[in-house]
């Protein structure tokens, strides 16, 4: 399993070593950490009290290892708390945390943060997302990417590769807003604006501007970062 940390080389979380995918203990407040889910369901249920019916094998394993990611975050976590929202947002009725939950394939991801509110989205990378791009990406938006790379015009494969993650990364962005949101009722196109855009990176997080504009306007930077096949985007507000 490979280890990544954005701290410099600290790879704990509360001084416990912990086998985990990343870690980034962003603030004081705030701390992300994605998990490389190995384990049965009975690893996560000693440390899980309960948990929602949910039929799938592997769809119940990726939502016991979010929650399992919780307490790691923050060991005065109170799983036993959670409660749903009508929009299926997931909360602590005293607000002792906010925090957001993702997962896809084999990865569970959680954001907690006894400050401020958070969003968070794993995606694997994956060409099929250009099949939906125009239900989530406006006209700007699109137009961002082929006034960036016009280098790779004449480079179909890289351009192909390189449009694959941008694409990952703005649709992982715009979903980690829509759960910051909490509220549901998101138009992708309309109500999530990206301002401008700056060069994939493969070697740090990219910090993205973007506005969201429903009830109020705000401005909002969305920090992403690609993996070998995945991308992870997380907002704090
Ligand atoms: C809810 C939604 C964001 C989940 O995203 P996903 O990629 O399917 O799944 P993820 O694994 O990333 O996230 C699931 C987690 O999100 C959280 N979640 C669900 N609904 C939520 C909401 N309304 N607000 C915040 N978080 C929410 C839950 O923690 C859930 O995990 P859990 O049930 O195990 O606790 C997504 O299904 C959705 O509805 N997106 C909006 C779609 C949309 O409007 N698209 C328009 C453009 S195409």
């Amino acid at each position: 399993m490979n280890l990544h940390s954005a701290d410099s080389g600290e790879y704990r979380i509360s001084h416990v070593i912990m086998p985990l995918f990343y870690q980034h203990n962003i603030n004081e407040h705030t701390r992300l950490a994605i998990w490389q889910i190995a384990e049965d369901e009975g690893f996560f249920l000693e440390k899980v009290p309960h948990h929602r019916d949910i039929t799938h094998p592997h769809k119940r394993l990726q939502h016991l290892a979010g929650r399992y990611l919780l307490p790691l975050l923050f060991s005065d976590f109170p799983l036993e708390e959670i409660m749903i929202a009508d929009t299926r947002k997931p909360f602590l009725p005293n607000e002792k945390y906010h925090f957001s939950i993702s997962h896809c394939g084999q990865f569970a991801a959680a954001i907690a943060s006894s400050k401020n509110r958070v969003g968070a989205d794993i995606e694997m990378i994956a060409t099929r997302i250009q099949r939906i791009a125009h239900k989530f990406l406006n006209e700007t938006e699109k137009n961002f990417f082929n006034e960036d790379y016009k280098a790779f015009l004449d480079q179909w494969s890289l351009k192909d590769k390189v449009y694959t993650e941008y694409l990952t990364m703005m649709w992982s962005a715009k979903e980690a807003i829509y759960k910051w949101h909490g509220n549901g009722g998101v138009d992708f196109r309309k109500n999530i604006q990206l301002l401008k855009f700056t060069n994939i990176n493969h070697e740090q997080e990219i910090s993205l501007p973007f506005v969201f504009a429903k009830e109020d306007i705000v401005s909002l930077s969305v920090n992403t970062k690609i993996f070998d096949e995945m991308v992870l985007a997380w907002i704090i507000s």
